[in-house]
């Protein structure tokens, strides 16, 4: 369930340099083109990459489908963000699983799997980290996030977002 107030997204990866400031991008655009005024962060469960800009393959594939993240920086998850969001959404089950491990009881319902949006668009629940891949582990990414953002901005439709 999704609050009636103005609706907040936090999606969260390892490093927030590849999949989650992707996710971030890609949501922001797509809720922009369907008018619905969401706020939309992301969020690294680790910290090695703190303050950077995306990585440049992600960054490049991104633009290739029109969409900017260069001005994204890294930041780590902070307690304060389950309060602050109304979903926390992993890329993954080891995110998800470190998030869990750090909510407090009572916002456990906000912290879920983004795939889980996409319905039955994919056949998958992670997004693979293609830091240490190739390019087409980059459009792979891209095509799962489009797929989850779809399902989550007809959801939040639904709801009256
Ligand atoms: P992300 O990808 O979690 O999608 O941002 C990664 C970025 C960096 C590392 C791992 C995954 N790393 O090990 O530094």
């Amino acid at each position: 369930m999704i609050s009636k107030d103005k609706t907040s997204i936090l999606l969260v990866c390892l490093g927030n340099i590849c999949r989650s400031p992707t996710a971030h991008g890609v949501l922001e655009h797509r809720l922009r083109e369907a008018g619905l005024e969401v706020f939309v962060d992301s969020a690294g469960t680790g910290a090695w990459h703190v303050g950077n800009p995306p990585d440049r393959r992600a960054t490049a594939a991104a633009l290739r489908r029109g969409i900017r993240l260069e001005h994204l920086r890294a930041r780590q998850v902070e307690l304060e963000d389950f309060r602050r969001f109304d979903l926390v959404l992993a890329m993954d089950r080891d995110n998800l699983d470190n998030l869990m491990r750090i909510c407090p009881p009572e916002y456990r319902s906000r912290v879920r799997l983004f795939l889980e949006f996409a319905g039955d668009r994919v056949s998958m629940l992670e997004v693979p980290d293609p830091y240490f891949g190739g390019d087409d582990g980059f459009e792979q990414v891209l095509d799962l996030i489009e797929a989850a953002s779809e399902g989550l901005i007809e959801q939040l439709q639904r709801e009256g977002a």
